[in-house]
């Protein structure tokens, strides 16, 4: 097990490029199941997540070969069972749930476990496939669904309480792909990782219409066949390194990059009073930091929204940014365990609720610091390049799971940082 040593208060400057997106790449991987011929994803990160579920795509029984960032599987036989150690170790497995049952007709899946980010139920999934008509039984903490008769089209509301689900949608559409008849997705979520899965699915022969929008309408078919894919950027990745740079950078310049996926981290850059520039075709940008940066307002939403899996990130910054800051997480509200690790080192943040109240303060001091969650070590990891000091930060799995060699694109940057086997 790692950890990363942070000597703090360094510049960073220079280029690096962004990863392809995790959070597409795992509902893609999942996806190639839909077809027993074989597919090829590129600009698939090496991060764990995405490694684990390589490794249940092979447990599933799929030929799975890996060459950098291009991954070829080929599902030829199928069986529906996930087995528990892998997908106990990632949530994200549930979107196997959908394909299995297209294309098998049966799916057992264990129920993922408590997650540090808050409750995360699995309820809108299991409606969803209800909904296409599957039976659904609970054995043993595993979910047992089966169709043996197949799938037919229906129109499903994926709202939950705290808004659309993003898997939820994703599997929801890789069930109804193969289904007889239509299926309309109400509530639908938009992000750009749903659109890029969509992009996916019609390449092999879906008919989906209206991804990225609320309504997601989509006509089954019989059969799919094995495409090639590249993976859109990683726009958490990038709006991580946007954030690093404004605290720490003297332009730093992001390659790589979809100007539309980051309207809305670019915006609250721009508005806390930092510098952002893009290239004409939007898929550059520079950042440097502005003159008199001052706190602002932040709240999650679905997309276009501010994203939840930037709020810790943006909330490291306004720790040492002049001014008081509101941060708000509408979609996680108990995804605040940065705040304390923060507190270590000196910030002022008093979390309350759904929501946390940041008063800037001149500076951090380094500190042992443990990581909770990916999000939450990424803003440990920001803290740290301002800080004072030397910073440690323990339980660095957690960071590996969805940013690709982050230690080297810092180092790539100048930042000045170790990753070390812990004592
Ligand atoms: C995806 O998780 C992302 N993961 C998360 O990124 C991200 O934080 C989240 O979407 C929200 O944007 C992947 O794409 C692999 P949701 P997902 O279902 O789909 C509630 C990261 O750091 N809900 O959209 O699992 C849920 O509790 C990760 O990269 C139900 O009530 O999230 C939450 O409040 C962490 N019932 C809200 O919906 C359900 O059945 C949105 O969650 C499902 C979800």
């Amino acid at each position: 097990m790692d950890k990363l040593l942070v000597h703090g208060s360094g510049t960073l400057q220079g280029s690096i490029n962004i990863s392809g997106s995790k959070n597409a790449s795992l509902p893609i991987l999942a996806a190639t199941l839909l077809s027993g011929e074989p597919s090829i994803i590129r600009r698939v990160p090496d991060v764990s997540d995405t490694n684990y579920m390589l490794q249940i795509l092979r447990a599933l029984g799929s030929e799975v070969e890996r060459s950098s960032g291009t991954v070829r599987v080929e599902p030829a036989d199928i069986s529906p069972e996930a087995p528990y150690d892998l997908v106990r170790k990632m949530r994200a497995s549930i979107c196997v749930m959908g394909p299995l049952l297209a294309r098998v007709g049966r799916a057992k899946i264990s129920l993922p476990g408590g997650c540090v980010i808050g409750d995360r139920p699995v309820d809108l999934h299991i409606k969803a496939m209800q909904g296409l008509g599957a039976q659904v039984e609970m054995e043993g903490g595993d979910i047992i669904l089966s169709s043996p008769d197949g799938l037919i089209g229906a129109e499903i509301d994926m709202r939950g309480k705290h808004g659309p689900t993003v898997l939820g949608t994703d599997n929801l559409m890789m069930a109804a792909v193969l289904a007889r008849g239509t299926t309309v997705i109400d509530s639908a979520a938009s992000e750009p990782e749903v659109v890029d899965l969509a992009d996916f699915l019609i390449k092999m022969g879906a008919r989906i219409t209206g991804a990225g929008t609320r309504r997601i309408v989509i006509e089954g078919v019989d059969e799919l066949k094995g495409v090639e894919h590249n993976i859109i950027p990683d726009r958490i990745e990038a709006g991580t390194f946007m954030v690093a740079a404004a605290m720490a950078g003297q332009g730093v310049t992001l390659r790589r990059v979809c100007r539309e996926h980051l309207s809305a981290a670019s915006d609250t850059l721009s508005k806390a009073g930092h510098l952002v520039d893009f290239n004409e075709e939007g898929s550059e940008m520079t950042i440097s930091p502005g003159d008199q940066p001052r706190g602002c307002d932040i709240s999650t939403a679905p997309y276009p929204g501010f994203p939840t899996d930037m709020q810790a990130q943006f909330t490291a910054m306004f720790a040492t940014t002049p001014g008081i800051s509101v941060v708000e997480d509408t979609i996680f509200p108990q995804r605040f365990m940065h705040c304390s690790e923060m507190k270590r080192m000196g910030a002022d943040i008093k979390v309350d609720g759904g929501s946390a109240l940041v008063r800037g303060v001149d500076y951090l001091s380094a500190a042992p610091v443990m990581a909770s969650d990916l999000r939450a070590s990424a803003a440990l990891v920001l803290a740290a390049l301002k800080a004072r000091g030397t910073t440690e930060i323990n339980r660095l799995y957690h960071i590996d799971r969805g940013y690709e060699h982050i230690d080297e694109k810092l180092l790539q940057l100048g930042g000045q940082v170790e990753r070390v086997p812990a004592g």
